[in-house]
């Protein structure tokens, strides 16, 4: 495939405005992440929709990880990493180095790649961040940690085994509580990068499942490189190429008619 989305119009034409009536979760208004004097992300503009799941898709190395991490300021941890535009979201430019990190992830979670639970027991695994953020008395907690479980599908396989390890579970389940740890603190926005990349067909099935679950109280943004999954859950794509969006439309139109070519090269699977 041969794109050079600095040639397309396209590439000026990526700010995506949304039907004017759905309320927004977060935006990105020209976005920029710099990885020293590497561009990895050149000026993208995406609008959310709240209780919507969208998909970032694209091939490797086209920077969806880097965009998802900006979303709730990660890219902060990667000291060489410089993120320059806008993120919207409730009104407030949340890339402003005066917003507060710690409150903005607690707003808008992530979930990441490979499972990666503490090694603690599974009620603590939920309990612990609560208790971080202040929330106290054991009765609280119980509700808490049973709500985030039942929430992320997990309730009736662990229930009887709260107080054991939580690396004794499967990776599915693994990554469902991973799922449940994050929603536990109430985000309103969840973030997910692969987050079945390392499952069975088994478990992905079930934290999809799980996902268009959550829609109804998340708004839900999720990196994948599985176009069935995309299909399956997303309503709306982005479909990512070395640092730009080159198309966002609803997930229905990006898999059956696509407007540009690279799209449905990728999505049909002819992509190098
Ligand atoms: N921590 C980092 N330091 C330097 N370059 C990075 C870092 N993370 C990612 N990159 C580069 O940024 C580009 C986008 O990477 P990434 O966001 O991981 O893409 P994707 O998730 O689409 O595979 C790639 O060229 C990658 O090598
Ligand atoms: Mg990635």
């Amino acid at each position: 495939m041969a794109v050079n989305p600095e040639e397309t119009d396209l590439n000026k034409k990526h700010i995506v405005t949304l039907n004017e009536k759905e309320p927004l979760a977060i935006s990105t208004k020209d976005l920029h992440v710099y990885y020293g004097k590497f561009e990895a992300i050149k000026g993208v503009s995406l609008e959310f929709e709240k209780n919507k799941i969208t998909s970032l898709i694209g091939p490797s190395g086209s920077a969806k990880s880097t965009y998802l991490r900006s979303l709730n300021r990660m890219n902060d941890e990667i000291s060489s990493a410089k993120v320059t535009g806008e993120i919207l979201y409730k009104n407030v430019n949340i890339n402003d180095p005066e917003v507060d990190v710690y409150t903005t992830r607690k707003q808008i979670g992530m979930v990441f790649q490979s499972p990666n639970p503490f090694s603690k027991s599974i009620y603590e695994n939920i309990a612990f961040g609560l208790k971080r953020h202040g929330v106290k008395g054991k009765e609280t907690l119980d509700k808490a940690v049973e709500t985030s479980l039942k929430q992320a599908a997990l309730w009736d396989q662990v229930k009887d085994k709260l107080n054991q390890s939580a690396l004794a579970l499967s990776g599915g389940q693994q990554q469902r509580l991973c799922i449940a740890r994050a929603i536990a603190l109430k985000p309103e926005i969840l973030l997910l990068d692969e987050p079945a990349s390392a499952l069975d067909p088994i478990s992905t099935s079930q934290v999809e499942e799980t996902l268009i679950e959550l829609k109804e109280n998340y708004t839900i943004i999720i990196v994948t490189h599985n176009m069935q999954q995309a299909s399956r859950i997303s309503d709306r794509t982005a479909f990512f190429y070395l640092g730009h969006v080159l198309e966002y439309d609803e997930t229905r139109k990006i898999f059956t008619n696509p407007t540009i070519q690279a799209t449905e090269d990728y999505v049909s699977g002819h992509y190098g």
